[in-house]
């Protein structure tokens, strides 16, 4: 098989790393590989703070939730949506910049997802294991004020790179007949049959993951997802930056 695909396909989040530091060299073409993602627009909206401060990141495991692999990993890098570089500039030419459309501030977060999963895609393609870090959004204005985020910045995400010192199954995705639908919208009940078995791959998954000791499947999963508040302090948080104000 092609062996991008075949990187792709065996992907897995890792939690767990060896000491081993990355090569200085391999980094900055992780990096590059990251700006290299297309960009809507040409915005380049993608910031990268590395934190190699240990103290910060040890306050970092703490406001992710207690995430330890935040320090432990090799490398730890915040990805911002970033708009303030870009209003800066157009500033600077005299002009009267608004960046506050909500359409701009999707753009910018879809960009730092494309930067980010080409890092990760070049980051697997050397050995390398990866766990984005979501919790990085449970305390956004802590997170901001210890980086310095300015206006129309915010942290989407972490990012943890290191050597693996774990091999984990590959996590089951849902059926394609579910995710890939043929010229309009159609969750038939077929595709949903295709669901019911898929959550049957997903308990045996934990099972076999946890020596019995979880036993959920994914639509369990998603009902606990959803059932209580997502982050309700969010929406201000982003308007307080300066994003989505109409
Ligand atoms: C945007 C994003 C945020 C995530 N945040 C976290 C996180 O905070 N902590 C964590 O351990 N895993 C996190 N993950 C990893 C997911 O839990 C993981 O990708 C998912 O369960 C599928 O497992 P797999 O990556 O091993 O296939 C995150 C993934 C994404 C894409």
């Amino acid at each position: 098989m092609n062996p991008t695909i075949k990187i792709l396909q065996s992907h897995r989040s890792i939690r767990k790393f060896t000491d081993q530091p990355i090569d200085a060299r391999l980094l900055d073409d992780i990096l590059s590989a990251g700006q290299s993602a297309a960009t809507s627009s040409f915005i380049q909206a993608t910031t990268v703070i590395r934190i190699g401060d240990s103290d910060k990141r040890n306050a970092l495991v703490e406001l992710t939730g207690g995430q330890k692999y935040v320090a432990s990993c090799a490398e730890f890098f915040v990805l911002c949506a970033d708009l303030h570089r870009n209003q800066q500039q157009v500033l600077e030419l005299g002009e009267r910049p608004d960046y506050h459309w909500t359409e701009q501030f999707l753009a910018a977060t879809v960009d730092v997802g494309l930067f980010a999963q080409n890092m990760v895609i070049a980051a697997q393609s050397a050995g390398l294991g990866v766990c984005y870090i979501g919790g990085i959004r449970n305390h956004p204005e802590q997170v901001s004020e210890m980086l310095k985020l300015p206006d129309l910045v915010y942290p989407v995400f972490g990012l943890c790179l290191g050597y693996p010192d774990q091999n984990p199954d590959k996590k089951p995705r849902l059926p394609l007949t579910a995710v890939v639908h043929q010229d309009s919208y159609n969750l038939s009940d077929s595709v949903k049959a295709d669901i019911v078995k898929y959550d049957d791959a997903v308990k045996a998954y934990y099972i076999d993951r946890t020596q019995g000791q979880l036993e959920v499947s994914w639509s369990q999963q998603m009902a606990k997802q959803a059932a209580g508040q997502s982050r309700p302090f969010m929406r201000n948080f982003l308007e307080n930056k300066g994003f989505m104000r109409k």
